[in-house]
Protein backbone atom coordinates (compact mmCIF):
# COMPACT_ATOMS: atom_id res chain seq x y z
CA UNK A 1 0.00 0.00 0.00
CA UNK A 2 1.32 3.18 -1.04
CA UNK A 3 2.43 5.42 2.24
CA UNK A 4 2.24 9.20 2.05
CA UNK A 5 4.29 11.79 4.51
CA UNK A 6 2.68 14.88 5.11
CA UNK A 7 5.47 18.16 6.02
CA UNK A 8 3.82 20.81 8.00
CA UNK A 9 0.20 20.52 9.73
CA UNK A 10 -1.47 23.97 9.58
CA UNK A 11 -4.80 23.83 9.01
CA UNK A 12 -4.60 22.96 5.34
CA UNK A 13 -1.94 19.82 6.22
CA UNK A 14 -4.00 18.82 8.65
CA UNK A 15 -6.92 18.35 6.42
CA UNK A 16 -4.70 17.00 3.35
CA UNK A 17 -3.40 14.07 6.42
CA UNK A 18 -6.84 13.54 7.97
CA UNK A 19 -8.58 12.89 4.63
CA UNK A 20 -5.54 10.43 3.94
CA UNK A 21 -6.20 8.47 6.39
CA UNK A 22 -9.95 8.69 6.00
CA UNK A 23 -9.30 7.19 2.63
CA UNK A 24 -7.29 4.57 4.41
CA UNK A 25 -3.70 5.59 3.22
CA UNK A 26 -0.92 4.65 5.63
CA UNK A 27 0.40 8.22 6.80
CA UNK A 28 3.48 9.62 8.03
CA UNK A 29 3.30 13.32 9.30
CA UNK A 30 5.77 15.86 10.44
CA UNK A 31 5.19 19.30 11.74
CA UNK A 32 8.07 22.03 13.56
CA UNK A 33 5.55 22.13 16.23
CA UNK A 34 4.71 18.31 17.26
CA UNK A 35 1.45 18.99 19.10
CA UNK A 36 -0.51 20.05 16.27
CA UNK A 37 0.17 16.57 15.09
CA UNK A 38 -1.80 14.84 18.24
CA UNK A 39 -4.99 14.36 16.89
CA UNK A 40 -3.83 12.43 13.62
CA UNK A 41 -1.60 10.73 15.62
CA UNK A 42 -4.85 9.54 17.46
CA UNK A 43 -6.38 8.63 14.09
CA UNK A 44 -3.66 6.49 13.62
CA UNK A 45 -1.12 8.07 11.94
CA UNK A 46 2.92 7.91 12.70
CA UNK A 47 4.71 10.86 13.97
CA UNK A 48 8.35 11.37 11.91
CA UNK A 49 11.06 13.25 14.33
CA UNK A 50 12.30 14.81 11.13
CA UNK A 51 11.26 16.11 7.72
CA UNK A 52 14.09 13.56 6.42
CA UNK A 53 12.34 10.49 8.44
CA UNK A 54 9.32 11.61 7.08
CA UNK A 55 10.52 11.33 3.40
CA UNK A 56 12.55 8.68 3.91
CA UNK A 57 9.15 6.95 5.39
CA UNK A 58 7.04 7.85 2.05
CA UNK A 59 6.68 6.61 -1.41
CA UNK A 60 5.48 10.53 -2.08
CA UNK A 61 6.09 13.56 0.36
CA UNK A 62 3.02 16.32 0.33
CA UNK A 63 4.92 19.32 1.54
CA UNK A 64 2.15 21.92 2.87
CA UNK A 65 3.53 25.40 4.88
CA UNK A 66 3.58 28.92 5.08
CA UNK A 67 5.48 29.27 1.81
CA UNK A 68 8.34 28.28 -0.60
CA UNK A 69 11.35 29.85 1.46
CA UNK A 70 9.71 27.51 4.26
CA UNK A 71 8.99 24.60 1.78
CA UNK A 72 12.91 24.91 0.47
CA UNK A 73 14.15 24.98 4.52
CA UNK A 74 12.26 21.55 5.22
CA UNK A 75 13.73 19.86 2.18
CA UNK A 76 17.21 21.30 2.62
CA UNK A 77 17.06 19.89 6.27
CA UNK A 78 15.39 16.03 4.84
CA UNK A 79 18.81 16.73 2.74
CA UNK A 80 19.81 13.25 1.26
CA UNK A 81 16.58 11.69 2.32
CA UNK A 82 15.00 13.15 -0.61
CA UNK A 83 16.88 11.10 -3.23
CA UNK A 84 14.74 9.00 -5.12
CA UNK A 85 11.96 10.34 -3.62
CA UNK A 86 8.72 11.93 -5.64
CA UNK A 87 8.04 15.60 -3.35
CA UNK A 88 4.69 17.27 -3.90
CA UNK A 89 4.50 21.28 -3.52
CA UNK A 90 1.03 22.21 -1.92
CA UNK A 91 2.42 25.44 -0.82
CA UNK A 92 0.98 28.90 -2.26
CA UNK A 93 3.84 31.23 -3.69
CA UNK A 94 5.36 32.41 -6.75
CA UNK A 95 5.58 31.09 -10.52
CA UNK A 96 9.39 31.35 -9.82
CA UNK A 97 9.13 29.98 -6.28
CA UNK A 98 7.96 26.84 -7.48
CA UNK A 99 10.73 26.59 -10.30
CA UNK A 100 13.07 27.16 -7.09
CA UNK A 101 11.96 24.65 -5.27
CA UNK A 102 11.86 21.90 -8.32
CA UNK A 103 15.64 22.95 -8.99
CA UNK A 104 16.60 21.93 -5.20
CA UNK A 105 14.86 19.22 -5.13
CA UNK A 106 16.12 17.83 -8.93
CA UNK A 107 19.60 18.92 -7.02
CA UNK A 108 18.44 16.81 -4.03
CA UNK A 109 18.28 13.68 -6.72
CA UNK A 110 14.29 14.00 -6.65
CA UNK A 111 11.19 14.54 -8.50
CA UNK A 112 9.22 17.46 -7.67
CA UNK A 113 5.42 17.80 -8.98
CA UNK A 114 3.93 21.69 -7.82
CA UNK A 115 0.46 21.78 -6.48
CA UNK A 116 -2.01 24.73 -5.97
CA UNK A 117 -5.01 23.96 -3.47
CA UNK A 118 -7.91 26.12 -5.23
CA UNK A 119 -10.81 25.55 -2.20
CA UNK A 120 -10.51 25.76 1.52
CA UNK A 121 -9.86 23.09 4.46
CA UNK A 122 -13.43 22.47 4.55
CA UNK A 123 -13.91 21.00 0.88
CA UNK A 124 -10.47 18.42 1.32
CA UNK A 125 -11.56 15.21 0.86
CA UNK A 126 -14.66 16.08 -1.25
CA UNK A 127 -15.05 16.18 -5.13
CA UNK A 128 -15.59 19.81 -4.63
CA UNK A 129 -11.95 20.82 -3.38
CA UNK A 130 -9.63 21.45 -6.53
CA UNK A 131 -6.08 21.03 -6.79
CA UNK A 132 -3.85 22.15 -9.72
CA UNK A 133 -0.78 20.38 -10.46
CA UNK A 134 2.33 21.16 -12.63
CA UNK A 135 5.24 19.19 -13.26
CA UNK A 136 6.15 15.81 -14.76
CA UNK A 137 3.47 14.12 -15.84
CA UNK A 138 4.38 11.04 -14.50
CA UNK A 139 4.75 11.95 -11.39
CA UNK A 140 0.75 13.09 -11.21
CA UNK A 141 -0.36 9.99 -13.25
CA UNK A 142 1.88 7.62 -10.75
CA UNK A 143 -0.01 9.15 -7.53
CA UNK A 144 -3.33 10.08 -9.29
CA UNK A 145 -5.15 7.84 -6.70
CA UNK A 146 -3.67 9.54 -4.38
CA UNK A 147 -4.57 13.21 -5.32
CA UNK A 148 -8.14 11.55 -5.83
CA UNK A 149 -8.14 11.09 -2.15
CA UNK A 150 -7.84 14.75 -1.70
CA UNK A 151 -9.81 16.65 -4.46
CA UNK A 152 -10.72 17.05 -7.95
CA UNK A 153 -7.29 17.51 -9.59
CA UNK A 154 -6.19 19.43 -12.79
CA UNK A 155 -2.97 18.98 -14.38
CA UNK A 156 -1.99 21.66 -16.25
CA UNK A 157 1.64 21.17 -17.85
CA UNK A 158 5.13 20.55 -17.67
CA UNK A 159 6.49 23.81 -16.62
CA UNK A 160 6.72 23.69 -13.26
CA UNK A 161 5.35 27.51 -12.31
CA UNK A 162 2.39 27.01 -14.09
CA UNK A 163 -0.19 25.95 -11.36
CA UNK A 164 1.11 28.44 -9.54
CA UNK A 165 0.04 30.83 -12.40
CA UNK A 166 -2.66 29.82 -12.16
CA UNK A 167 -3.21 30.25 -8.66
CA UNK A 168 -1.56 33.78 -7.90
CA UNK A 169 -3.98 35.28 -11.24
CA UNK A 170 -7.32 33.31 -9.36
CA UNK A 171 -6.10 34.72 -5.90
CA UNK A 172 -5.86 38.21 -7.84
CA UNK A 173 -9.19 37.92 -8.43
CA UNK A 174 -10.12 36.80 -5.20
CA UNK A 175 -8.46 39.22 -2.80
CA UNK A 176 -9.19 42.44 -5.50
CA UNK A 177 -13.04 41.14 -5.11
CA UNK A 178 -13.01 40.70 -1.44
CA UNK A 179 -11.12 44.17 -1.05
CA UNK A 180 -13.78 45.66 -3.66
CA UNK A 181 -16.66 44.14 -1.24
CA UNK A 182 -15.66 45.51 1.58
CA UNK A 183 -14.93 49.00 0.31
CA UNK A 184 -18.57 48.75 -1.01
CA UNK A 185 -20.03 47.91 2.62
CA UNK A 186 -17.96 50.67 4.12
CA UNK A 187 -19.66 53.51 1.67
CA UNK A 188 -23.20 51.94 1.91
CA UNK A 189 -23.18 52.07 5.40
CA UNK A 190 -21.74 55.44 5.66
CA UNK A 191 -25.05 56.77 4.00
CA UNK A 192 -27.60 54.38 6.48
CA UNK A 193 -27.45 51.14 4.30
CA UNK A 194 -27.02 47.71 6.14
CA UNK A 195 -24.57 45.07 4.53
CA UNK A 196 -27.83 42.97 4.87
CA UNK A 197 -29.74 45.32 2.72
CA UNK A 198 -26.84 45.46 0.17
CA UNK A 199 -26.17 42.31 -0.52
CA UNK A 200 -28.69 41.02 -2.80
CA UNK A 201 -27.75 43.56 -5.03
CA UNK A 202 -23.94 43.16 -4.56
CA UNK A 203 -25.32 39.39 -5.78
CA UNK A 204 -26.61 40.84 -8.93
CA UNK A 205 -23.40 42.85 -9.34
CA UNK A 206 -21.39 39.30 -9.10
CA UNK A 207 -24.33 37.58 -11.58
CA UNK A 208 -23.14 40.02 -14.44
CA UNK A 209 -19.53 39.23 -14.24
CA UNK A 210 -19.21 36.00 -16.23
CA UNK A 211 -20.31 37.44 -19.69
CA UNK A 212 -17.94 40.62 -19.16
CA UNK A 213 -15.23 38.70 -18.30
CA UNK A 214 -15.91 36.15 -21.19
CA UNK A 215 -15.74 39.35 -23.82
CA UNK A 216 -12.94 40.91 -21.72
CA UNK A 217 -11.03 37.65 -22.31
CA UNK A 218 -11.94 36.99 -25.37
CA UNK A 219 -10.59 40.90 -26.81
CA UNK A 220 -7.50 41.06 -24.76
CA UNK A 221 -6.71 37.07 -26.24
CA UNK A 222 -6.94 38.58 -30.16
CA UNK A 223 -5.49 41.97 -29.07
CA UNK A 224 -8.93 43.29 -30.04
CA UNK A 225 -10.67 46.54 -28.74
CA UNK A 226 -12.77 48.41 -31.17
CA UNK A 227 -16.22 47.71 -31.77
CA UNK A 228 -17.14 49.04 -28.38
CA UNK A 229 -20.00 47.71 -25.55
CA UNK A 230 -18.24 49.59 -22.71
CA UNK A 231 -15.59 52.37 -23.67
CA UNK A 232 -12.75 53.53 -21.25
CA UNK A 233 -14.12 57.13 -20.72
CA UNK A 234 -17.38 55.62 -19.56
CA UNK A 235 -15.26 53.96 -16.66
CA UNK A 236 -13.55 57.46 -15.88
CA UNK A 237 -16.75 59.41 -15.25
CA UNK A 238 -17.51 56.42 -13.02
CA UNK A 239 -15.00 56.07 -11.36
CA UNK A 240 -14.81 59.44 -10.48
CA UNK A 241 -18.07 59.46 -8.88
CA UNK A 242 -17.06 56.45 -6.73
CA UNK A 243 -14.08 58.30 -5.29
CA UNK A 244 -16.03 61.44 -4.32
CA UNK A 245 -18.50 59.21 -2.96
CA UNK A 246 -16.01 57.48 -0.72
CA UNK A 247 -14.19 61.14 0.20
CA UNK A 248 -17.58 62.58 1.42
CA UNK A 249 -18.28 58.79 2.98
CA UNK A 250 -14.41 59.24 4.94
CA UNK A 251 -13.70 56.15 3.37
CA UNK A 252 -10.34 55.85 1.58
CA UNK A 253 -10.09 55.49 -2.15
CA UNK A 254 -6.81 54.14 -2.68
CA UNK A 255 -7.63 51.17 -4.63
CA UNK A 256 -9.66 53.31 -6.91
CA UNK A 257 -7.52 55.63 -7.50
CA UNK A 258 -4.68 53.45 -8.74
CA UNK A 259 -7.56 51.96 -11.20
CA UNK A 260 -8.12 55.24 -12.08
CA UNK A 261 -4.29 55.95 -12.93
CA UNK A 262 -4.60 53.02 -15.57
CA UNK A 263 -7.91 54.33 -16.56
CA UNK A 264 -6.51 57.97 -17.00
CA UNK A 265 -3.49 56.69 -18.90
CA UNK A 266 -5.53 54.37 -21.61
CA UNK A 267 -6.96 57.77 -22.16
CA UNK A 268 -4.09 59.96 -22.01
CA UNK A 269 -2.67 57.36 -25.01
CA UNK A 270 -6.07 58.18 -27.18
CA UNK A 271 -7.85 54.70 -26.28
CA UNK A 272 -10.77 56.51 -24.35
CA UNK A 273 -13.60 55.17 -27.28
CA UNK A 274 -11.40 51.54 -26.74
CA UNK A 275 -13.41 48.59 -24.98
CA UNK A 276 -12.68 48.67 -21.24
CA UNK A 277 -10.43 45.31 -21.79
CA UNK A 278 -7.84 47.85 -23.32
CA UNK A 279 -7.07 49.15 -19.33
CA UNK A 280 -4.96 46.22 -19.03
CA UNK A 281 -2.48 47.46 -21.42
CA UNK A 282 -2.32 50.53 -18.80
CA UNK A 283 -0.90 48.20 -15.73
CA UNK A 284 2.19 46.98 -16.87
CA UNK A 285 5.13 48.04 -15.57
N1 LIG B 1 -6.10 27.19 4.90
C1 LIG B 1 -6.72 27.15 3.72
O1 LIG B 1 -7.97 27.13 3.65
C2 LIG B 1 -5.91 27.10 2.45
C3 LIG B 1 -6.59 27.08 1.21
C4 LIG B 1 -5.84 26.98 0.03
C5 LIG B 1 -4.45 26.94 0.09
N2 LIG B 1 -3.84 26.99 1.31
C6 LIG B 1 -2.36 26.98 1.33
O2 LIG B 1 -1.88 25.92 2.13
C7 LIG B 1 -0.64 26.33 2.74
C8 LIG B 1 -0.73 26.11 4.25
O3 LIG B 1 -1.76 26.91 4.75
P1 LIG B 1 -2.36 26.75 6.21
O4 LIG B 1 -3.68 27.44 6.19
O5 LIG B 1 -2.31 25.34 6.66
O6 LIG B 1 -1.44 27.57 7.21
P2 LIG B 1 -0.16 28.52 7.10
O7 LIG B 1 -0.25 29.43 8.27
O8 LIG B 1 -0.07 29.15 5.76
O9 LIG B 1 1.06 27.50 7.31
C9 LIG B 1 1.20 26.88 8.54
C10 LIG B 1 2.25 25.81 8.44
O10 LIG B 1 3.54 26.35 8.07
C11 LIG B 1 4.48 25.91 9.07
N3 LIG B 1 5.60 26.83 9.19
C12 LIG B 1 5.57 28.18 9.20
N4 LIG B 1 6.82 28.67 9.33
C13 LIG B 1 7.65 27.61 9.40
C14 LIG B 1 9.05 27.46 9.53
N5 LIG B 1 9.87 28.54 9.59
N6 LIG B 1 9.58 26.21 9.56
C15 LIG B 1 8.77 25.12 9.49
N7 LIG B 1 7.42 25.19 9.36
C16 LIG B 1 6.86 26.43 9.32
C17 LIG B 1 3.66 25.85 10.33
O11 LIG B 1 4.35 25.13 11.32
P3 LIG B 1 3.96 25.38 12.88
O12 LIG B 1 2.69 24.63 13.11
O13 LIG B 1 5.12 24.86 13.62
O14 LIG B 1 3.79 26.87 13.06
C18 LIG B 1 2.43 25.13 9.79
O15 LIG B 1 2.69 23.77 9.58
C19 LIG B 1 -0.41 27.80 2.35
O16 LIG B 1 0.41 27.87 1.22
C20 LIG B 1 -1.81 28.26 1.98
O17 LIG B 1 -1.81 29.34 1.05
C21 LIG B 1 -4.52 27.07 2.50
Amino acid sequence: MTTISVLGLGPMGQALAGALLDAGFRTTVWNRTPAKADALRARGAAWASSPGEAVAAGDITLVNVVDHPVVDAVLEAAGQAVADHSIVGLTSDTPDNARSTAKLVADLGGGYLDGAIMTPTSTIGTPSASILFAGPRDIFDTHRDVFAALATTTWLGEDYGRAASYDMALLDLFWTSVSGFLHALNVAQANGVKPSELLPHAHGIVGILPPIFEEVAERIEHDRHDDTSAPVSSVAASLRHLIAASHQAGVDSGALKAFQRYVDATVAKGRGDDEISRIAEAMSE
